[in-house]
Parts: C-alpha cells; sequence; structure tokens
C-alpha cells in the first residue's frame, strides 16, 4: 500500500529509545531465509522461568552466545540447552543490519555477539520486564527487529508500575534503546490472530545485545 506521506526515518521515543520503521526490509528476504535456517538448526522452544512457569514465547538464539531460562535462572551460554551444540552463527547480513542501526540511533560500535529470537504465535505475550543479564549492561544498546504479524511493544519507564506507552511495531521495522532508556521495562502484549504473507501466523522479534 502506498501512502501519500512517506514513514519517517526514525522517530524518538524518549532519550536514547529511537525507532526506525522499516529499516529491516531492504534484505527482507535474505533475513528471512537465514532466520528459517537457524530456526531448522535450533528450534524455538518455550523455556521455563525460575519460578517454574512455561513462558508462552518460544525461544532460540544466534550468535556466541544465548539467552536461557531454567528453574536455576536466567543466563547467557556459548550452547543450546537441548543439544550441547553451539548456537547458529550470527549471519553477517543481521550483524550488519544490527551495527547500522545502533549507529542510525547514536550509539555507534555497537558489536552484538547475541541474539534473542523470540517466536510468537497467536495469543503469546510476554510480561514487562528488563533485558539486564548481560554483562555490561550500561555500555550497549538494545536493538530489536520484528518480522512478521504486527504486535504492540509497550515501552515502560525504570521501575515496573511506571506507565508505558504503546508502540505498534510491524514487519520490518527496528527498534533501539540504550543510554538513558538502556534499563526500561519492556513487553508484548497478548499477539492477535493474523496471517503473515513470509512468516505465516507468528511474529518473530530479533533481539541483539551486546551480552558477554
Ligand atoms: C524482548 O524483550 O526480548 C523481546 C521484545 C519483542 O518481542 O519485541
Ligand atoms: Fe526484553
Amino acid at each position: 500500500m502506498s501512502s501519500l506521506f512517506p514513514a519517517p526515518e526514525s522517530i524518538v521515543l524518549s532519550p536514547g529509545a529511537v525507532l526506525l520503521p522499516g529499516a529491516g526490509l531492504s534484505d527482507e528476504q535474505g533475513i528471512v531465509s537465514a532466520l528459517e535456517a537457524m530456526l531448522a538448526q535450533a528450534p524455538a522452544r518455550q523455556m521455563v522461568t525460575p519460578g517454574g512457569l512455561l513462558m508462552s514465547v518460544a525461544v532460540s538464539n544466534c550468535g556466541r552466545l544465548g539467552w536461557v531460562s531454567d528453574r536455576s535462572g536466567y543466563r547467557y551460554q556459548a550452547q543450546d540447552p537441548d543439544t550441547a551444540l553451539p548456537w547458529p552463527a550470527m549471519p553477517d547480513c543481521l550483524f550488519r543490519l544490527a551495527h547500522n542501526a545502533a549507529a542510525r540511533a547514536g550509539f555507534d560500535g555497537f558489536e552484538p555477539d547475541a541474539c534473542l529470537i523470540s517466536v510468537y504465535t497467536p495469543g503469546a505475550r510476554l510480561s514487562l520486564h528488563q533485558d539486564k543479564d548481560e554483562r555490561e549492561v550500561a555500555g550497549h544498546p538494545l536493538v530489536s527487529l520484528s518480522l512478521g504479524l504486527p504486535a504492540t511493544f509497550q515501552l515502560g519507564g525504570l521501575s515496573r508500575s511506571d506507565k508505558s506507552i504503546k508502540v505498534p511495531l510491524t514487519h520490518g521495522d527496528v527498534l533501539v534503546w540504550g543510554g538513558p532508556s538502556r534499563l526500561r521495562y519492556h513487553g508484548v502484549a497478548t499477539l492477535p490472530d493474523g496471517e503473515h504473507h513470509l512468516l505465516g501466523r507468528r511474529r518473530v522479534n530479533l533481539s541483539f545485545r551486546h551480552a558477554g
């Protein structure tokens, strides 16, 4: 669908939090095929929280380190706990996309070594949380690429009870948050049903971090 007004190139949501609409679309086919290859190698699976709850979102990882959760806690590790094999390597096209998006948002030199792949099917949601399992939280931003079905991202404040703003994210949108926004709470509202022409009944989020 074309629009009279082109989408803006970037929207500053708060100091350090920048939405780059459609920034992931330039190599859409390459990204989607790299994603499907990684998920074939390390399938997304529902993990258990330290409190014993099954997450509704299924996750996998690529890169040197991957985020995992089980009864003993949240952590990053180099091996997939299901297979004891290293996570799939981070494809160059994804590394570059995350590096360039961070630079556009004001964070030069971002070198992600971890990428959490979150697969949402209709009904899945992610409750408000902070990303703080990385070794040097303050020094590196987070870069998040959304693919597939549209979702409502909730961007809260630095304490859990702060009001959150709703940010609609669609296929190809990239969100960067770092600096004073790095520890903002965030989550994803229950995914509505739908069908995406490339990803079917799924939303996939790729969350790039410098973890180690
Ligand atoms: C996350 O917080 O790790 C994922 C966020 C998202 O799915 O947009
Ligand atoms: Fe997160």
